[in-house]
């Protein structure tokens, strides 16, 4: 089965999901994989192919694969026949017939897993398609919401999305699926970096930082990327109004709000570092739970649940 948009999935195809990732964590809340699972996908190989940046989503499905019993294989642009000319469709199918059993796939052009989802006759797993959507961390987000809030159900609780919001294929993701899930969403940011209204976000959005923090029981932060934008954004007026140091942290947020961010952070931009490495900060559950759940993804998208 494949996995390629937020926008495609059901509330129960999402809790299916969590509650498969949920066994992958230790009583310490620390990635563990029960020995029964060990050998689950030791006659599969999942091939990752990034072709923009990547560490911890690269690496955390790495992780999963191996932790399940099955060989990544690292196809890198560099070094590849795609430097030939050869084309990710033709790379694919190619590997499909040398017997990989899924793709894991970050690309710039937004269409690229829908076409190889047409094409191909393995799983492909969507790992960032340009501004797109970013699925495996939208579930990572809410996983890790659901079990530092002990949460039942998402109803009642209210999750910010803050910063470069337009560009970001986490905020679209996050977005969708936090409000499949029940929670209520709020953007905030800089007008210009805040979805357009010709866009269809179930999100409701506020114009200032103390309002979305003051509402929040979790906000996540953004970094601005620049690769996405043409304009140039005064960074410190942009600090000034939606930043996170630990003066706003005492000032603006609920007493026991959380901070997420999907990384990389831009420490002294989005967030200082005593609040991104402070008491509040989620930032290395996430990379942690972020094997937990990609290990659910993998065992789904196979068939072996
Ligand atoms: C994000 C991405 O690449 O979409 N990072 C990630 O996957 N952890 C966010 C970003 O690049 O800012």
């Amino acid at each position: 089965m494949d996995l390629l948009a937020i926008k495609d999935v059901t509330r129960e195809d999402l809790l299916v999901l969590l509650s498969l990732a949920s066994e992958f964590l230790g009583p310490d809340g620390l990635p563990h994989t029960p020995s029964r699972y060990r050998t689950a996908l030791s006659d599969q190989s999942v091939a990752l192919m990034f072709f923009e940046p990547s560490t911890r989503t690269r690496v955390s499905f790495e992780l999963a694969a191996l932790r399940l019993g099955a060989q990544p294989i690292v196809v890198a642009s560099q070094g590849s026949s795609l430097e030939k000319g050869e084309t990710i469709l033709d790379t694919c199918q190619n590997l499909e017939a040398m017997g990989v059993g899924a793709f894991v796939i970050r690309h710039p052009e937004r269409s690229l897993p829908f076409l190889l989802a047409d094409r191909v006759n393995v799983p492909i797993i969507n790992a960032g398609n340009g501004a797109g959507e970013h699925p495996t961390q939208a579930l990572l987000d809410a996983f890790t919401l659901q079990r530092t809030l002990n949460l039942e159900t998402f109803e009642g609780v209210t999750v910010a999305i803050m910063g470069d919001v337009v560009h970001s294929r986490v905020a679209r993701s996050g977005a969708l699926a936090l409000s499949l899930l029940g929670a209520h969403v709020i953007v905030a940011g800089p007008p210009h970096l805040l979805p357009h209204d010709d866009e269809q976000w179930p999100v409701e959005r506020v114009s200032t930082r103390s309002e979305a923090l003051g509402r929040a029981d979790a906000v996540i932060m953004l970094r601005i990327q620049r690769e996405r934008m043409a304009e140039n954004v005064d960074i410190d007026s942009y600090i000034g109004d939606w930043g996170i140091d630990e003066h706003v942290v005492e000032s603006e947020m609920k007493p026991k709000g959380f901070i997420m961010h999907p990384g990389p952070v831009i420490r002294g931009v989005e967030l200082t570092s005593a609040v991104a490495d402070g008491p509040r900060s989620l930032i290395l559950k996430q990379a942690g739970n972020g094997v937990a759940v990609r290990q659910a993804v993998l065992l789904n998208s196979f068939g072996r649940v």
